[in-house]
């Protein structure tokens, strides 16, 4: 049954482990800390709670069990993320039997085009070796790929006039092969889009293909490159290449380079915490993806003008998301394929050794800008300095440093260059820092349906984290408390499961809450905590009173003073006894 299964997944992982495999954990106290995953932030309001196995975040307002970690972490739907904790568990998770009929779908979907991509980039990697496609793996040779990175990447080709369309509907639905981004429509004829072109697949995390890059060997006039569309697996702007290989890497940065050659290069050359971002500039969702294993990169985009601007822009993002960034300047060579071919790897970590701190490198280049010892352009170059250095700091720390470092430049006092900061932050707006992008807890609204809203939110999380270990907490609450439908349901499901006899303790009871923003009211209310059985039941017994009262005052506010004046009365007289009962 599969409630019985969550419960089972859950009583046999522990989240510290799980959560700890993505992001670094420091203890801090009874809990864990540490950067949020899921959100922009320099300083720690992640929470790991080992005791409640649950997480929180104080920051963005997430929160949850290990599944719902795991859900988001990986971009995945409860029921995968279910799957592949249970997996490691060694339990067998009947997926099939799972609530939602779209969420079924959508999984069944995704589990058949997981199987058809994996199916294709066997197909395409076997036609490599096919002798007739000797051009293709002369290119590769030429470009200085060996068989066994061939082998690691799953290297491929896709012949001309090749019956992929045809070999998959012996297996899968049109509607799956449609699906898949590797052929395109024509006048009611699909054509499989990365003819003639050698096939670079692209994995998730958990290494299975989601997508190909396919590059042409003799240049025509096509693209060099034809990557997928985005399918339901495969969103370019998340997606790095060969962060399957560096996520398991020691170093405690990732060195992005742009494509595939480029890290596939690198790569080869034992530098394993090398990705490639695919044609895309960085964002803030590559930052986030980034942030789950390593909060270190260092930049190392081609050299040409592009390429400088491009790390300039990527820089800014990564860094705005508290990622601590480096960039990585080559001499002599286009992009780091080039350079590892002319100068060898040991001369590129030699380099790598060398690369500066975004700030720096923006100061590098401001200076390249502005001849400072002209009074017109020394001005002009404070100003960029204010605008694109200091004002982009975030502790006090950082722009001392940095006033102390303009000072040096220019020779002017820091004392005045301080004073003439303050003016200029002063009169600008202040700069809002990105935190709450995507917070998910509503602000504090103070209306009678909201306070009614989370009382019951409490009192769900407050009973549940005590009924299944005692019975005078079990008796005090029925679903009679409950206002509002919504809450009085996830009440009497919840309470249901635990009359059957499942285990159900505080973080199985969270798998149930489909809603976000409940489940993020839940993880924070618990932990804040309440630890001992005497407080919880005198919180429940506030609870249901406030609850009564409010339910009063919402009956009250509906009604009409004059036209129901009898009915008004009584209210305010139950409202009254209330009020005594309490008190007394
Ligand atoms: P580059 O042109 O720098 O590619 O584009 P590269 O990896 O160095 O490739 P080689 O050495 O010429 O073979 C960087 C990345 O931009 C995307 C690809 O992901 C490529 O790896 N791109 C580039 C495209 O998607 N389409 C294109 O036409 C070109
Ligand atoms: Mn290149």
């Amino acid at each position: 049954m599969f409630e019985k299964i969550i419960d089972e997944v859950l009583r046999r992982t522990d989240i510290v482990d799980i959560v700890n495999s993505y992001v670094n954990l420091r203890k801090s106290g009874a809990n864990y800390k540490a950067l949020c995953p899921f959100h922009n932030e320099r300083t720690p309001s992640f929470y790991v709670s080992p005791s409640k196995q649950i997480f929180h975040c104080f920051g963005c307002g997430v929160g949850g069990n290990v599944i719902h970690f795991v859900m988001r972490i990986e971009n995945i739907t409860f029921f995968e993320a279910l799957k592949i904790l249970a997996s490691k568990v060694n339990i067998n998770a009947d997926l099939y039997q799972v609530n939602s009929q779209k969420e079924r779908e959508l999984l069944k979907q995704k589990e058949e085009l997981y199987k058809l991509l994996d199916e294709c980039t066997n197909i395409f990697h076997s036609h490599l070796f096919d002798r007739k496609n000797v051009d293709a793996v002369k290119y590769l040779l030429k470009r200085g790929i060996k068989k066994d990175t061939v082998k690691k990447f799953k290297i491929g080709y896709c012949p001309d006039n090749f019956n992929l369309y045809q070999i998959l509907s012996e297996k899968y639905d049109s509607e799956i092969i449609n699906k898949s981004g590797i052929f395109y429509e024509k006048d009611g004829k699909y054509y499989c889009r990365f003819n003639q072109r050698i096939i670079f697949p692209i994995f998730d995390t958990l290494d299975r293909t989601i997508a190909f890059g396919g590059r042409i060997i003799n240049s025509d006039n096509k693209a060099k490159y034809i990557n997928s569309p985005e399918t339901i697996l495969f969103n370019k702007s998340k997606t790095l290449y060969a962060l399957n290989i560096a996520k398991n890497s020691k170093e405690d940065h990732f060195i992005i380079v742009e494509g595939y050659m480029d890290t596939i290069s690198l790569q080869q050359e034992g530098v394993q915490n090398v990705i490639g971002v695919l044609g895309t500039a960085l964002n803030n969702e590559h930052s986030y993806t980034i942030k789950r294993y390593k909060n270190n990169v260092i930049l190392c985009l081609d050299s040409d003008q592009a390429g400088v601007n491009a790390a300039l822009r990527g820089a800014e993002v990564l860094y705005q998301n508290g990622i601590n960034v480096k960039i990585m300047e080559l001499e002599n060579a286009k992009d780091p394929d080039e350079y590892v071919k002319k100068f060898g790897v040991d001369a590129f970590l030699l380099k790598k050794g060398n690369s500066v701190f975004v700030l720096d490198y923006k100061i590098k280049n401001l200076l390249k800008k502005y001849d400072i010892n002209s009074s017109e352009e020394k001005i002009k170059f404070i100003n960029g300095y204010y605008l694109e250095i200091l004002n982009k700091l975030q502790t006090d720390i950082e722009i001392e440093e940095y006033i102390n470092k303009l000072s040096k430049i220019i020779d002017i006092s820091s004392d005045a260059l301080k004073k003439q900061f303050e003016k200029m932050k002063q009169s600008q707006q202040k700069r809002v820092i990105n935190i709450s992008n995507n917070k998910i807890v509503t602000p504090n609204d103070d209306s009678i349906d909201n306070r009614i809203y989370n009382s019951e939110i409490y009192l769900i999380s407050i009973y549940f984290e005590w009924a299944n270990k005692n019975e005078q907490i079990k008796l005090l609450v029925n679903k009679d408390d409950f206002i509002t439908n919504e809450n009085k349901d996830i009440f009497e499901k919840l309470n249901k499961l635990l009359d059957e006899g499942i285990e159900l303790n505080f973080p199985t009871m969270l798998s149930f809450i489909g809603n976000q923003a409940t489940l993020s009211e839940l993880t924070e209310i618990s932990s804040k905590g309440l630890n001992d059985f005497e407080s919880a039941k005198k919180a429940i017994l506030e609870l249901k009173n406030n609850l009564a009262e409010l339910n009063l005052k919402k009956q009250l506010v509906a009604l009409d003073k004059d036209t129901d004046k009898q009915k008004y009365l009584e209210i305010i007289e139950k409202i009254k006894k209330l009020k005594m009962r309490k008190e007394g």
